[in-house]
């Protein structure tokens, strides 16, 4: 009879399909919640739902919602003291879609759902009765579908307080006492954050952590990548959350670094959303070939240029060797993204890349702060400072004039050979300090991307041209010929892998700068190479109005004797006083280049750094 019971009662509350879900559950089902646990499954994980309390006027106003954004179809809840049990209060300005259920007949102490529409996020009032004093739990059932439900579903604890005034000294309070008499509540919740059209955001900062790339995006609701972590008793539910990409990991790392992290990615396989697990070995990251054990899938879904997939996490686990202790060891979380997948396993996060700058415990809820990155913009200003600074005005000098400001000497040699050997010492300061800091960063040998190999070629050429220039035989030997094109052609070759490695810099993730820093490059660029075109054709011009007397063309002098020994030498080329004009307009362009493109990279991401700027400018 019992179960005879408890079938009608299954029947009419959720699982039915014609009658149930599209009538919401009767009283009978406020007693337990849970009238059947052999039809249908009860959901023992952790309910994807929650109910949030806030103190309104005179009133308890509940949201029924999701932090993962999932919707239900049906639902009941009562409200019960703590101590006594006994259902109290009455549920009042109902949604569409819900109902009261009388669980005490005459009383509107239980809400139900009227049809299986799905729903999200639908909020009501819950009044005490005019006197009462207590602590109560909203207990509810979520049915997210006619078989998939969750019991017992329990709200932050609430406390009401009877409003201490004398109710006798109101006119009205015979009548309508509650009006006079609001009862004050305090809810253990916190309110609830604005409902946000990403259902993700929900709850970030309240009931769950998040973290996401690039800085302030949660707060913005606008990440290219992004985790969140739920707690929910024993296990943790993980959301992540990518757009324009392939896959989507987290990582859970000691440090704010690549290197012994516990990774967990998603990867949109073409047809579905599938689970990995996988281990960096420093920056290099390797898939588990055997499924892992600690996690299990939720869902995965990708909608137009966005790939979602949840998790769970067991609290505790041993992976590589390593103890991954949820509960008591706080962590940094990396979050990634990519947009190409290697041979079993992810490829280099291209689209977005962040660590969280400090380590904490995934059910403390609160902002992460992204880990500072202050080395790799100094690597960056160092280097653009190097290349697009030092080396081209170093570089330009040598090659276009040695025939100009011969008249006087510095420190024994002629100008132009002091200033290029000073522009190229500080090219080869620069390079090696940058180089130094970005490994001091990194903490790892790395050439898996363009920029990497392109920066090692550049060091390395960079490192060995002064040794070389050391060496150099003297003017007018045959080796001079050798040495002289060598020399040249380590130096630009040098100077051509930098410029490329600062234009593959620009999209890699760490470097947060924004696309069009690439145009500031090709302008650079474009100017660069059109002031050795005019150089080069004033140079011919000199030559031919001196042919008898100079040779200004560096090439020849590559080939010929050096122009220093020259006996025509103490004069100036012609056209020297248009070089000098080329010369100071290059060196004040150029100088406004490298220092524009430093303050972007200093700054980065300069867009955000700008837009508070303004903002704090405005307001005076
Ligand atoms: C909430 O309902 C569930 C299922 O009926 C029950 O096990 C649990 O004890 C209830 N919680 C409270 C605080 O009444
Ligand atoms: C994608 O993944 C799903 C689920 O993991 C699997 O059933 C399907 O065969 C995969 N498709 C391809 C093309 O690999």
């Amino acid at each position: 009879m019992a179960n005879f019971i408890r079938l009608m009662l299954v029947v009419g509350l959720f699982y039915g399909r014609s009658q149930s879900l599209s009538s919401g559950a009767p009283p009978k089902a406020c007693e337990n919640l849970t009238p059947i646990h052999q039809y249908g499954s009860v959901q023992n994980s952790p309910p994807p739902y929650q109910v949030l309390p806030a103190a309104g006027q005179g009133r308890v106003r509940l949201i029924l919602g999701s932090p993962q954004g999932l919707a239900y179809e049906g639902f009941i809840m009562v409200a019960r003291d703590v101590d006594t049990g006994e259902f109290v209060g009455e549920f009042v300005s109902l949604p569409d879609g819900a109902r009261v259920v009388e669980c005490t007949e005459g009383l509107k102490n239980g809400v139900t759902h009227i049809n299986k529409d799905r729903k999200q996020n639908l909020e009501f009032d819950w009044e005490a009765p005019e006197d009462y004093v207590g602590t109560i739990i909203f207990n509810s059932t979520f049915a997210q579908d006619y078989s998939t439900y969750w019991v017992g579903v329990e709200s932050p604890r609430v406390s009401v307080l009877r409003r201490s005034i004398d109710v006798k000294t109101v006119p009205t309070a015979a009548t309508s006492p509650r009006t006079t008499t609001p009862p004050i509540y305090t809810p253990f919740a916190e309110d609830r954050a604005p409902v946000a059209d990403d259902p993700f955001y929900n709850g970030c900062g309240t009931t769950k952590n998040c973290f996401g790339t690039p800085d302030n995006c949660v707060r913005d609701k606008n990440c290219k990548a992004a985790v969140s972590v739920l707690v929910r008793g024993e296990r943790y539910f993980f959301e992540m959350t990518a757009r324009k990409s392939i896959y989507v990991a987290v990582g859970l790392s000691a440090d704010s670094k690549m290197g012994e992290d516990s990774v967990v990615e998603c990867v949109n396989n073409g047809t579905a959303v599938g689970l990995f697990t996988s281990w960096n070995a420093g920056k290099t990251n390797t898939r588990h070939s055997t499924p892992s054990g600690f996690v299990q899938f939720d869902s995965g879904i990708v909608t137009d240029d966005t790939i979602t997939c949840r998790f769970w996490r067991e609290k505790s686990t041993i992976v590589e060797g390593r103890q991954f202790d949820l509960v008591n060891t706080p962590f940094h979380l990396l979050v990634a993204a990519g947009s190409s997948l290697r041979r079993n396993g992810v490829d280099y996060h291209n689209v977005a890349y962040a660590a969280s700058g400090e380590a904490k415990l995934l059910s403390d809820v609160g902002g992460f702060l992204v880990a500072s990155n202050l080395l790799i913009r100094v690597h960056g200003a160092l280097m653009l400072a190097a290349w697009v600074g030092a080396a081209s005005i170093g570089i330009l000098l040598a090659r276009y004039y040695r025939q100009t400001w011969v008249n006087s000497q510095l420190c024994g040699k002629d100008q132009w050979f002091t200033w290029h050997r000073f522009f190229m010492i500080l090219t080869w300061s620069l390079t090696i300090a940058a180089f130094v800091i970005i490994f001091v960063e990194l903490e790892a040998w790395s050439t898996a991307t363009l920029h990497a190999s392109f920066g090692l070629a550049t060091t390395i050429l960079c490192f060995v041209q002064p040794f070389m220039a050391a060496l150099r035989p003297h003017p007018g030997t045959p080796r001079r010929t050798i040495f002289n094109w060598g020399h040249w052609f380590v130096g630009n070759a040098a100077h051509i892998c930098g410029i490329v490695a600062i234009f593959f810099a620009v999209p890699t993730t760490k470097a947060r700068l924004p696309d069009w820093v690439t145009w500031v490059m090709v302008a650079y660029v474009v100017f660069h190479i059109l002031t050795h075109l005019i150089l080069t054709f004033v140079g011919c011009a000199s030559d031919r109005q001196a042919s008898h007397r100079i040779n200004s063309f560096p090439m020849k002098d590559m080939h010929a004797r050096s122009a220093m020994t020259h006996p025509d030498a103490r004069r100036d080329a012609p056209q020297a006083g248009l070089r000098k004009t080329i010369f100071g307009l290059y060196f004040v362009i150029v100088a406004c280049f490298c220092a524009a493109l430093i303050v972007i990279v200093v700054l980065a991401p300069i867009e955000e750094t700008w837009a508070s700027l303004t903002t704090t400018i405005s307001k005076y």
